[in-house]
């Protein structure tokens, strides 16, 4: 057929039968047409353009299909949909913590506008400053809630990053912690971490973040056959205690569909013993070593005290993060964490930004 616009298309006659409007409920929004109980493949016994539509009267069917034209342009081609949320991905340096995006709480929590701000500010930097915070757990529940859902791991919905007295892991003591990303040990690493700082007044202590998305793109330049290791070449991550054993293999530098750099999963305290073929590490390991050195290289890493009333949000999969050691006894230092799906923020940014197939 011939669009309105000109084009000449072709649309597949299964295609056109299945997308009939009606194939799909007002109410439940859902597909309630279901094409496996077709007699005989759908063919139509005749086709016009009648004003925005095009009328199509199936054959062996008491049914026509009103198909609207706009609805056929934006298919015709047999592209992805249009998405929102698939916004281009801004690499920043250590110089970025004046230009963090900031946010209040109450005005998040006022505002949904502001919210759509905040996801933006995550896809595009993959770091976001939340301030005026509630002093409470509370708090920190309601706002992940303005993303979604909170998103459990194998320590359970919630963790508190302070000094433990028999520590399971390395962020309960008052040790330095490398730059890395949260729980790479589980299949599916959590997307979007919160860090709610409720006091800070240790010495020492300060927070160390860095855009893994901006040194593995510098990366790929200075060393393509490294990069090509790190991102193809999948190693192990453990976390393992008395009543756990998670285990994963994970790639070091995350592609996209595109196979742009979309994150990173690397964590030192972590990673397992790599039980890949010895003469492969010969290549593997000076790699690894080149771009962990660059991971720690000033121009990259961002250093800032989190304050008290702050909460710090970023992409657990883009976005490395680490800290200062300090002094236990210096004061007290207690931030509260917990996690949502990247999924679920590019729904709850798609729901707020733009109009669906659905409304009206
Ligand atoms: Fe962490």
């Amino acid at each position: 057929m011939t669009l309105p616009d000109g084009r000449r298309c072709y649309f597949n006659h299964y295609w056109l039968r299945d997308n009939c409007p009606s194939s799909f409920d007002r109410t439940t929004r859902e597909r309630v047409f279901d094409i496996f109980h077709l007699e005989q493949p759908p063919y139509p016994e005749s086709a016009v353009l009648e004003d925005d539509a095009l009328l199509i009267r199936w054959s062996g069917e008491d049914h026509v299909s009103r198909l609207p034209v706009d609805m056929l342009a934006a298919y015709a081609d047999g592209t992805p949909r249009f998405d929102p949320s698939d916004l281009p991905r801004k690499p920043w340096y250590g110089d970025h913590y004046p230009d963090v995006a900031r946010f209040s709480q109450p005005e998040l929590m006022a505002d949904r506008r502001l919210v759509a701000r905040w996801i933006e500010a995550l896809l595009v930097e993959g770091v976001a400053i939340i301030t005026d915070m509630p002093d409470s757990d509370a708090g920190l529940t309601e706002t992940a809630n303005l993303i979604g859902q909170v998103r459990p791991t194998f320590f359970g919905d919630y963790f508190d990053v302070r000094t433990h007295i028999k520590p399971t892991n390395l962020a309960y003591t008052a040790k330095a912690l490398e730059l890395h990303t949260d729980t790479p040990a589980e299949d599916v690493a959590p997307g979007v971490q919160f860090l709610h700082c409720r006091a800070n007044s240790v010495e020492g202590g300060g927070s160390l973040f860095a855009d893994g998305m901006a040194v593995a793109n510098d990366f790929r330049e200075v060393d393509p056959e490294g990069f090509r290791l790190l991102s193809e070449t999948e190693i192990p991550f453990y976390c393992e205690h008395d009543i756990y054993d998670m285990r994963s293999r994970q790639r070091v530098i995350e592609l996209d569909k595109k196979g742009d750099v979309s994150g990173l999963t690397i964590s030192q305290h972590m990673a397992d013993i790599f039980d890949l073929p010895q003469y492969l590490l010969d290549d593997y390991y000076p790699a690894f070593c080149r771009f962990g050195k660059m991971l720690q290289d000033e121009r990259y890493v961002m250093r800032f005290l989190l304050k008290a009333g702050e909460c710090i949000t970023f992409d657990n999969h883009r976005i490395v993060h680490g800290r200062a050691a300090y002094s236990a006894t210096s004061g007290d230092r207690y931030l509260r964490g917990t996690y949502t799906d990247r999924a679920e923020m590019r729904s709850t940014y798609r729901a707020i930004v733009s109009e669906g197939r659905f409304r009206e």
